[in-house]
């Protein structure tokens, strides 16, 4: 979504203005072209010189540099993002102040503007600050919420600038298409869990990251977003209703409490078939072998298919080989409306990758089924792609 994507940075006069340098780096590395504006009170804390290596382009920090810079620079720019953003820059912003090269830009600029506050706690909580941050927020500005911590001042509270990471998600969020807005859509993710023993259990090797691609790329394009994770190491997507339950029992009933009011389900989790038939509430001996013993769980994608207000439901079919035929029946036996088949021994696809390879099956008019293959790509291009699908076939 950053490639070829152009991105004016603005860094003003805060501690956290080193952060910029990294930010910039990584939007590099994403494709993007990278400018940067600095106030001359950002200059106090990191040179000119490192944001231009960074940027690969001299950092401007002056209106008087290069006359009508404060134009072209904002004419070329797909997104404004300014971190560290100061109290004072967000004063001038909202109240349409521009004496220096950013604020001036700012009121050029047409695109999407995201700030990611630092500051101390009680400047960030002074009525002036949340007035003028109110004010940006109702003209349609992003904010990529301030952390709790120790401040630079050495007090504790609300101020810390974000994340990179979670800096770029806002960006991302500000460049998506809204095209999903309106949409409540309930994804499932990550491996469950079945206890044997307290010390062991049944599970598999899903890592569960399409699932929060899938959660992410839905929050970025505008939809109200609830995600039922299975134990995965993966932290819950920002602006992402994340509900985390361990057992195929408890991811079903998370489901079911929930699925009425979602206007999408995507069943990206992969659920254990089995669990064990009773649970040991001390750790069995093991030459105990009765331990074993399995029942089949619920089957989640099958109890939304059966309802009467079924939300659009897509499942996943993961595969040993290329059995598409398996996941056109998954498909026609749950009443799924569209199903993503992955072959998991394939190379770059499955478990726990970053890329993934898939094959979308959906329903044309008259109920013939059509299937569309898609190339290895990373599962956040995947993920863009099912919901491309969804929207073209939901109605
Ligand atoms: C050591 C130091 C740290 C500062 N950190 C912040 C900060 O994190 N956030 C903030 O809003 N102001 C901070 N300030 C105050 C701003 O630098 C000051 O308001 C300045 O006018 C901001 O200018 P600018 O918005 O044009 O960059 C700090 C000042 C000093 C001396």
């Amino acid at each position: 979504m950053l490639q070829d994507k152009t991105i004016l940075v603005g860094i003003t006069g805060s501690v956290a203005a080193y952060k910029a340098v990294d930010l910039i780096r990584r939007l590099r590395d994403a494709g993007a072209t990278v400018r940067a504006i600095m106030t001359s009170s950002a200059e106090r804390f990191i040179t000119p010189l490192s944001v231009a290596l960074a940027c690969g382009e001299p950092a401007l920090t002056s209106l008087f540099d290069q006359p009508f810079s404060h134009i072209d620079l904002p004419a070329k720019a797909d997104v404004l993002v300014v971190a560290p953003a100061t109290a004072n820059i967000l004063g001038k912003f909202a109240n349409g102040i521009a004496d220096d090269l950013l604020s001036t830009s700012y009121l050029v600029f047409r695109g999407p503007l995201v700030v990611a506050p630092a500051m101390n706690w009680r400047m960030y909580e002074h009525p002036a600050v949340k007035k003028n941050l109110a004010t940006l927020l109702a003209q349609g500005a992003s904010l990529v919420d301030p952390q709790r911590g120790t401040l630079a001042c050495g007090e504790e509270g609300v101020g810390k600038m974000a994340d990179v990471d979670a800096v770029i998600e806002g960006i991302r969020i500000a460049l998506a298409p809204k095209d999903l807005a309106g949409e409540r859509v309930l994804i499932t993710a990550g491996p469950t869990r079945e206890p044997i023993d307290p010390v062991r259990f049944l599970s598999n090797r899903s890592s569960g990251k399409m699932g929060y691609e899938l959660a992410r790329v839905a929050r970025r394009r505008g939809a109200h977003v609830t995600l039922i994770s299975g134990p995965t190491a993966l932290p819950s997507p920002s602006g992402v209703t994340t509900v985390r339950v361990e057992t195929a029992l408890e991811m079903y009933t998370a489901v079911k409490e929930r699925a009425g009011g979602a206007t999408i389900a995507i069943m990206a989790a992969a659920v254990a078939d089995f669990c064990a038939s009773e649970q040991r509430t001390v750790k069995a001996e093991k030459q105990d072998m009765s331990l074993l013993q399995l029942d089949r769980t619920p089957d989640i994608l099958a109890a939304i298919g059966a309802l009467e207000n079924k939300p659009f439901t897509v499942g996943f079919a993961a595969e040993t080989g290329f059995r598409i035929d398996r996941a056109e029946r998954k498909m026609v036996d749950k009443r799924a409306d569209m199903m993503v088949f992955n072959d998991v021994l394939q190379e770059g696809s499955g478990f726990d990758t970053d890329t993934n390879v898939v094959t979308i099956i959906s329903r044309e008019d008259g109920g013939v089924l059509r299937k569309e293959h898609l190339p290895l790509m990373s599962k956040e291009a995947v993920a863009s792609a099912i919901f491309d699908s969804i929207l073209a076939h939901k109605g």
